[in-house]
């Protein structure tokens, strides 16, 4: 056993990159969903039915905790998976909670009324279907009251990264923050709701200014991760082999995450 990360693609690899750090004695099992990707044009119903689909490769692999490393699975699918088939004996986790307790200074479990707190106008920026599920704005208005949020989809950013072409994907990034300027000229915080977007973090801090704290979801779902084991350790059972597991060509999947991560990831069939 091992615990399962999934993302659509390769943006999972920023936070599993995270976890491996902070848990370097766990093994992972990682699953790109690559010939799928990306997930945030499609409907919820597709995102629901891949995602599933994914999930059970990754519980078939050993896995009885799963982490949705993909803010677009975790907004559009996890409620009706957490509702109607996740099995008792395993668990799925999404990665937006964490980043909005970071946010909103709550710890982990917190579920005391929303109250004021010290950021009032944020930037969200993530997939098309993220944005329109609006799933951020409901956890955030669990925990907080009286912050504007201005959510910009950034269309394209996730195809360009997928295919390597950088330069694409910083001029896409740049457009995005102009526009998300454009309805809100003084963000003070900016979330990068969507976990291929840390790859272009430093563009989003360029373009968004020095001012504005960019929050990132990798360190934060590990130190989320290393919590939740510590309270549930049967959770990571006691396999020791950690896998690269790709629905799309693992030849290429493999060199795009070795440069990425700049170290050697060999991926292998799904
Ligand atoms: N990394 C996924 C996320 O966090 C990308 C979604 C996509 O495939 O469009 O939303």
């Amino acid at each position: 056993m091992a615990v399962g990360i999934f993302d659509s693609g390769l943006g999972g690899l920023t936070v599993l990159d995270a976890v491996q750090k902070r848990l370097p004695d766990v093994p992972f099992v990682y699953l790109g969903d690559s010939a799928h990707a990306p997930y945030g044009v499609r409907t919820p119903d597709d995102i629901y039915n891949l995602t599933t689909a994914a999930t059970q490769r990754l519980f078939d692999a050993g896995c009885d905790l799963v982490i949705l490393a993909c803010n677009t699975a975790s907004a559009a699918a996890l409620r009706r998976m957490q509702e109607n088939w996740i099995p008792t004996d395993k668990r799925v986790l999404g990665v937006f909670v964490p980043l909005i307790e970071a946010l909103t200074e709550r710890e982990w479990g917190d579920n005391s009324p929303p109250r004021e707190v010290a950021v009032k106008h944020v930037a969200l920026f993530a997939t098309p279907a993220t944005v329109s599920s609006r799933a951020f704005q409901r956890e955030l208005a669990f925990r907080a009251i009286g912050v504007d949020v201005e959510a910009q989809a950034c269309g394209g950013v996730v195809d360009a990264i997928e295919d390597g072409d950088l330069i694409l994907a910083e001029a896409l990034v740049r457009s995005h923050v102009d526009a998300l300027k454009r309805k809100m000229p003084l963000p003070d915080a900016a979330l990068l709701g969507c976990t291929h977007y840390p790859l272009m973090e430093d563009i989003f801090q360029d373009a968004l200014g020095a001012d504005v704290k960019v929050y990132s979801q990798a360190d934060l779902v590990a130190e989320s991760l290393a919590d939740y084991l510590g309270r549930r350790p049967a959770m990571i059972g006691s396999g020791k082999s950690s896998a690269f597991l790709t629905t799309g060509d693992p030849k290429q999947v493999s060199s795009r995450a070795t440069q990425f991560l700049r170290r050697q990831i060999t991926f292998e069939s799904a």
